[in-house]
């Protein structure tokens, strides 16, 4: 690290991306409402859409109705796509007997699975964020060349150095370090090296921060001032907040979930592969706590598990619910986002030097 401070670090990044203090919504795909993004903005923060599952018209909308509340700024999230699925017939119809336990007999999942993300990448753009962002590898060339010729910056999730200087050769403007306490699914590139890829925050910022040339975003287990402050002091110029933000009203997440967040200790997440085939941190509930057979393939194992997850949520059953969560949700709070963004970089300036 460089003599500059924390808090100059802070101060710079956010002269650069038009923010008031360095808090980032993170995205969160299903999770991340316009309400949700616009108050965080309107504290002085980034508001964030995880666009996963959202259609090209969908996040036309979404950005209209960001506006309608902000002019803050914001991102727009993807994860950039796996190679298509293996198939394994034998393999689904045992994963559908065991979900079967727990809920619907899933049907066997055909045709697209998720929306097009060719189309998905031109919404994103034409919707003129401040940042676009990525997880699990890379944007293609031409996304990137056209987000640049509209001024339009690229954070880049990463879970290791060589994923990091991966992205920063593509021309990422800076790079989100996924810390092993995130809630949601993990950015490792390969899928398949993601159980090997489960650094902590307090190592993963420094390594970051002290080996790349631009700025680092910290994620994972940031959930009070204290996170943060700790995040800018190994090095981060920003934080990203995703569960510390889930039992704000905004989020508007179904209460059995809300329950399970401020309930939780850190030792009741778990890395799982259960609801997508992805590897990502939930709620250790029945679901993913049973005996279960080899996990289909992303995204079939999505499609797999979207019944029961639907009807789970219906009848507000915990114990089959899909419940992403990182290990600080034990310092969620139920208070509205712009009060806890707030309050939240308050704090955390009486902590630094
Ligand atoms: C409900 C939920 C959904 C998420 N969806 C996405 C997503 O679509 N894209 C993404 O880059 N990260 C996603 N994440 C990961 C977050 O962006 C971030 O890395 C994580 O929440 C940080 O850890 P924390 O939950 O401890 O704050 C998701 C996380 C959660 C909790």
């Amino acid at each position: 690290m460089t003599s500059i401070t924390a808090k100059g670090h802070a101060k710079a990044f956010c002269e650069r991306f038009g923010l008031r203090l360095p808090i980032l919504l993170a995205p969160m795909a299903g999770s991340t409402p316009a309400a949700l993004a616009g108050a965080v903005a309107n504290a002085g923060g980034m508001g964030a859409l995880g666009a996963l599952n959202t259609t090209p018209d969908g996040i036309g909308e979404w950005a209209r109705t960001f506006r309608a509340q902000s002019n803050g700024s914001f991102q727009i999230n993807l994860w950039i796509p796996d190679p298509p699925p293996v198939r394994d017939a034998a393999r689904e119809a045992a994963m559908a007997e065991f979900l079967a336990g727990h809920g619907p007999r899933p049907p066997i999942p055909e045709g697209p699975l998720l929306p097009d993300f060719t189309a998905q990448c031109a919404a994103m753009l034409a919707a003129g964020p401040t940042v676009i962002s990525s997880i699990m590898g890379v944007f293609p060339d031409d996304v990137i060349a056209q987000a640049k010729a509209r001024g339009i910056a690229w954070f880049a999730t990463a879970t290791t150095l060589a994923e990091a200087r991966e992205a920063v050769a593509a021309g990422a403007d800076a790079i989100i370090a996924q810390g092993a306490e995130a809630g949601g699914h993990r950015g490792a590139f390969d899928h398949a090296a993601a159980e090997g890829q489960l650094t902590g925050s307090i190592a993963l910022i420094p390594r970051f921060a002290d080996a790349l040339e631009v700025p680092v975003i910290a994620t994972g287990g940031i959930g009070d001032a204290r996170g943060i402050a700790a995040a800018l002091t190994l090095g981060a110029s920003a934080v990203q907040i995703g569960t510390g933000f889930l039992r704000c009203p905004e989020a508007a997440i179904h209460p059995v979930w809300a329950e399970a967040i401020a309930a939780a200790e850190p030792e009741g997440t778990l890395p799982t592969r259960m609801f997508s085939g992805r590897l990502g941190r939930g709620i250790a509930n029945a679901v993913i706590r049973a005996a279960a057979p080899p996990i289909a393939d992303y995204p079939v194992q999505r499609g797999l598990f979207a019944p029961i997850r639907a009807a789970a949520e219906k009848a507000g059953n915990h114990d089959a619910m899909q419940m992403w969560a990182g290990q600080a949700a034990f310092l969620a709070r139920a208070e509205p986002a712009a009060d806890l963004t707030t309050r939240l970089w308050s704090e955390a300036q009486s902590l630094l030097p």
